[in-house]
């Protein structure tokens, strides 16, 4: 069954939201920006990778109410939690962005400390699963850019391994659904140019490759996005790998 684009915005209201909101409910002018790569409900992901380059800061002045952010995620097929390495306005002064892991929502965790990121820095977020155990190691590499080098940045990497059981509702059930998506809060708007992701890999259970040739799956017009065609190669494990090599969030109509 091929996923619809309603589908995927129902999935996303899970997401990075409950972090920033004082309660649990849905936060105010929640949107998203988003598109989608998987093989389907019973084609369980084996890795994600992707790199993306951070876009320039804002120019907004008070980010509290201003929520901006964008990440790489992985949902199970009932899209009812995500596995995300959130990059956030949220957290420092204005124009700054934040590298923050975090898991949605049951119950919601930041899974770091927030780390400091700089427009033009590369962050390569690679998520594995461990097959035997069903736990995932997530992994991510900041290479500076021009900014952060004049800033005194150094390349930093890191990681951590996740239990996906224990979220109380999913209990670990594997995940289907990969995602590349902007997310907006509050008075948060898309002012930040676009962000692009290269070297983007899916890894999935299935000997499938119709999903990498159509994917990624996105609104045909309501915002701008593009990707290069996907190439895909399948192994005797009948794990099927797409390659995109670059995906862009453009920008909004
Ligand atoms: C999670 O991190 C955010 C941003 O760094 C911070 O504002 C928030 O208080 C943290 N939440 C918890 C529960 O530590
Ligand atoms: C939601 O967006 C509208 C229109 O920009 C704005 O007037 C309103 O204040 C926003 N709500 C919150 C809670 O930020
Ligand atoms: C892939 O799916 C097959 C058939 O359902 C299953 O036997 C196999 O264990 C799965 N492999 C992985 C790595 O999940
Ligand atoms: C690969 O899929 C084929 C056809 O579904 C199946 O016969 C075979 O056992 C699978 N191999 C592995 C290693 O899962």
């Amino acid at each position: 069954m091929r996923p619809t684009i309603l589908q995927i915005f129902t999935l996303l209201i899970l997401s990075f939201a409950i972090l920033t909101s004082a309660n649990a409910s849905t936060p105010a002018n929640l949107s998203f920006y988003g598109v989608w790569i998987g093989a389907g409900p019973d084609a369980i992901i084996t890795k994600f990778e992707s790199t993306l380059i951070i876009p320039a800061g804002s120019p907004d002045k008070t980010p509290a109410n201003d929520v901006q952010a964008f990440w790489p995620g992985m949902e199970p097929a009932e899209y009812d939690g995500v596995f995300q390495n959130v990059i956030t306005n949220q957290g420092g002064g204005p124009g700054e962005w934040y590298l923050l892991p975090f898991y949605c929502c049951n119950p919601a965790t930041n899974l770091t400390a927030q780390m400091r990121v700089w427009p033009g820095d590369a962050v390569k977020n690679v998520f594995s699963l461990d097959i035997p155990s069903g736990k995932w190691y997530n992994n991510w590499v900041v290479t500076p850019g021009q900014q952060g080098n004049a800033a005194g940045q150094k390349p930093f990497g890191g990681g951590f391994v996740f239990d996906p059981a224990i979220d109380t509702e999913t209990k670990g059930a594997p995940y289907t659904n990969a995602l590349l998506t902007i997310e907006l809060q509050d008075l948060g708007t898309w002012d930040f140019g676009s962000v692009l992701w290269t070297n983007v890999i899916l890894e999935a259970n299935t000997t499938d490759t119709a999903w990498c040739t159509n994917g990624p799956i996105g609104p045909s017009n309501s915002w701008k996005w593009s990707a290069s065609p996907g190439t895909w190669s399948t192994s005797n494990q009948n794990l099927t790998t797409c390659y995109y090599s670059t995906v862009s969030l453009e920008c909004p109509n």
